[in-house]
């Protein structure tokens, strides 16, 4: 079976915690596409040149999480060559036997827009910086204004900015508990399945 689920959305609005716990409950492949962008950033060096060779151990760095790798990631990620030159890895993933589940900015608008069910999850800038703040520490507000930060440069790119598919289903996680987020995606999933 071929079945993509595309979950798109802000920083830290949850995805990665939804992705993997629909991976687990469907039995998909899960991708954290945001990696990608944060390994090729953390390198160093030409960013084209990096993506274009990009090795599995580059995605196993312990220091892809911190909030400089996230900005560096959100700066690389605004370059149309280094996208382009991770397209065909994330499109066999999602198109791969099996099922999977793919996490980013442009999954549902650009890398899968045919995706069987596409997800954009948010959540109010606090919310999402508070939540953050919870995983990296430090300076909540310094949180903040990178979450705010890197939001406007990924929504303002030319190339695959951040924005939901028109037929994706927005979730908007501000009031709800990584419980019932995980339902009402599962919920979807679950629909998109009974269809095929
Ligand atoms: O975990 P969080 O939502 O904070 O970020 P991430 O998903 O790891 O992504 C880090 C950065 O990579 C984002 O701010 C984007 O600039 C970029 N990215 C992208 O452009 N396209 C994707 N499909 C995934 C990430």
């Amino acid at each position: 079976m071929i079945f993509t689920v595309a979950i798109d959305g802000p920083a830290a609005a949850g995805k990665g915690t939804i992705s993997r716990a629909l991976a687990a409950r469907f039995g998909f492949a899960h991708l954290d596409t945001g990696l990608l962008y944060r390994a090729v950033g953390a390198k160093g060096g030409d960013p084209v040149a990096v993506a274009r060779s990009l090795q599995p151990d580059d995605l196993a760095r312990g220091d892809l999480r911190t909030l400089e790798a996230g900005q560096a990631a959100s700066r690389v990620a605004a370059i149309p060559e280094v996208r382009a030159a991770l397209v065909d890895f994330q499109r066999r993933f999602a198109r791969a036997e099996g099922g999977a589940v793919l996490d980013g900015r442009d999954i549902g608008t650009v890398i899968c827009p045919e995706a069987e069910a596409k997800l954009f999850i948010t959540a109010a800038p606090e919310v999402r910086a508070h939540r953050r703040w919870l995983e990296v520490g430090g300076d909540e507000e310094k949180v903040l204004a990178e979450v705010k930060e890197r939001d406007a440069r990924d929504m303002g790119r030319a190339d695959a900015p951040l924005r939901p598919a028109a037929d994706a289903v927005i979730l908007d996680t501000t009031g709800l508990d990584i419980a019932e987020a995980v339902a009402r995606a599962e919920n979807l999933v679950r629909d998109r399945l009974n269809r095929l």
